[in-house]
């Protein structure tokens, strides 16, 4: 899991020179709650800054989808300890699915400087942590500001939690089953995000597509949310392979906005593993709905993610994930070891650290080598790019792509690829 700081903001005219620093690990839900926690402090005059030693406030956004994260959570928890004897008025949040997990009484008391835990299930209550900590909003609360780290890019989400019960995974503990934001809440946050000069929104959610709300399903949402003005492409993530129906795949193929791109984790080439994974399909299933979505839309990009070392898999089911990635054609693959997040002893790890690794190493090699053969199969072709400088932009399918010049920042473009030099396709506006 990557750590990642928000960038500096700039300051609200007027305001007090207070500041908060968001360390954000995990995913882009965590990422998407970062935000909203980043505008709870604005409202309250407070800049965002990515330098500890200038901050008033710390929040600790946290992951715990994979050991490794949590204890990288942990260990910057465990850093504070020193900016709080610098800055003893100073307030340390921790929130997000650790928080959930290890609970607020285990980290209190493993960190007494800690001031307030909110988990990733109460993540709305976070504005009530900070009325205990810094008291009411002021009146003066400023509109919606655009927070993002691509200026063009926002993130809105549409679902919490995930009810289904994948056996490696700890989400549902943590964040709970799913629910639903309203259509109107979709369409009014979307809006806002267009409004403060959003180009891209990405709807989110860890089933993003099980969307349900009334009567209103996930194709329907896409179209409502593509028809508000301003917005130039409709990204969405992470969808799930069970709830791709032909509904979208009318509406992918119809709608160019929607982007040409889809990060589809697959965790497994092998039905047996698939299998105790309850992923509830079969590797022909998930290339099969592949292949209807590249009916719809040919040129769709698809990445994705893989497990290796799930408990009891076989150096042949092993082959046959390291065969998926150049049959399902992957752009990219997040390639994760194996790691046990429950005591259950089924599902302890079986694989030793030595073979884990290897089979990582060959995974990784296979998904390097793909990725090149996918991008170089680019050139000499026609790719929209929305520019976010005059000379960068990303394409549909979610290549980086430069051009010498001629890219208006904002707007969409049609490019002529010429080449590709590592993961970045390089070209020619039309
Ligand atoms: N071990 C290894 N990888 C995991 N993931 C989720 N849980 C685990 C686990 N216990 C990976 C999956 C998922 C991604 C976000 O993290 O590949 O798609
Ligand atoms: Fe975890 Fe499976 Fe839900 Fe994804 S779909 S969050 S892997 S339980």
């Amino acid at each position: 899991m990557q750590k990642r700081q928000n960038p500096a903001s700039p300051p609200v005219p007027g305001g007090p020179a207070r500041r908060v620093c968001i360390i954000t690990f995990g995913c882009q839900m965590n990422e998407a709650d970062s935000e909203a926690i980043a505008a709870a402090f604005r409202r309250r005059g407070y800049t965002v800054t990515d330098e500890l030693k200038k901050a008033d406030a710390v929040v600790v956004n946290t992951c715990t989808v994979r050991q490794r994260a949590e204890d990288k959570a942990i260990s910057q928890i465990g850093r504070l300890r020193v900016w709080k004897e610098k800055h003893p008025e100073g307030k340390i949040f921790v929130v997000g699915c650790a928080a959930q997990k290890l609970g607020e009484k285990y980290l209190k008391h493993r960190f007494p400087f800690v001031d307030e835990v909110v988990g990733a299930k109460a993540i709305e209550q976070f504005e009530d942590a900070l009325i205990t900590q810094l008291g009411p909003t002021p009146e003066t609360e400023t509109a919606h500001q655009n927070l993002f780290r691509s200026p063009q890019t926002a993130y809105t989400t549409i679902m919490r939690g995930c009810s289904l019960k994948c056996s490696y995974c700890i989400v549902p503990a943590v964040r709970g089953p799913a629910v639903f934001l309203s259509p109107a809440a979709v369409l009014a946050d979307a809006a806002a995000k267009l409004k403060a000069g959003a180009k891209e929104i990405v709807l989110l959610g860890q089933t993003v597509n099980s969307y349900k709300h009334g009567k209103t399903t996930f194709s329907e949402l896409l179209k409502q949310v593509l028809a508000l003005p301003g917005l130039q492409r409709l990204r969405f993530m992470s969808p799930h392979p069970l709830y791709f129906d032909a509904e979208f795949t009318a509406v992918l193929a119809r709608e160019k906005k929607l982007a040409r791109y889809m990060h589809l984790p697959v965790q497994s080439g092998s039905d047996r593993i698939l299998k105790a994974m309850r992923r509830g399909y079969t590797r022909g299933e998930y290339l099969a709905l592949l292949a209807r979505l590249r009916a719809a839309a040919p040129d769709l990009a698809v990445s994705t993610d893989f497990i290796v070392g799930y408990p009891g898999e076989t150096e042949e089911d092993f082959r046959d994930t390291l065969a998926l990635v150049a049959e399902g054609g992957f752009t990219l693959a997040y390639c994760f070891k194996y790691s046990p997040r429950t005591d259950r002893p089924e599902m302890a790890a079986t694989i030793s650290g030595a073979v884990m690794e290897g089979r990582l190493e060959k995974l990784l090699a296979a998904v390097k080598n793909n990725s090149r053969v996918i991008l170089n199969k680019r050139i000499g072709k026609i790719e929209e790019v929305l520019f976010e400088t005059a000379t960068y932009g990303r394409t549909s399918g979610n290549f980086a792509l430069r051009v010498a010049e001629g890219g208006t920042p904002g707007k969409m473009a049609e490019v002529l690829v010429a080449g590709a030099e590592k993961n970045t396709l390089n070209g020619k506006v039309l």
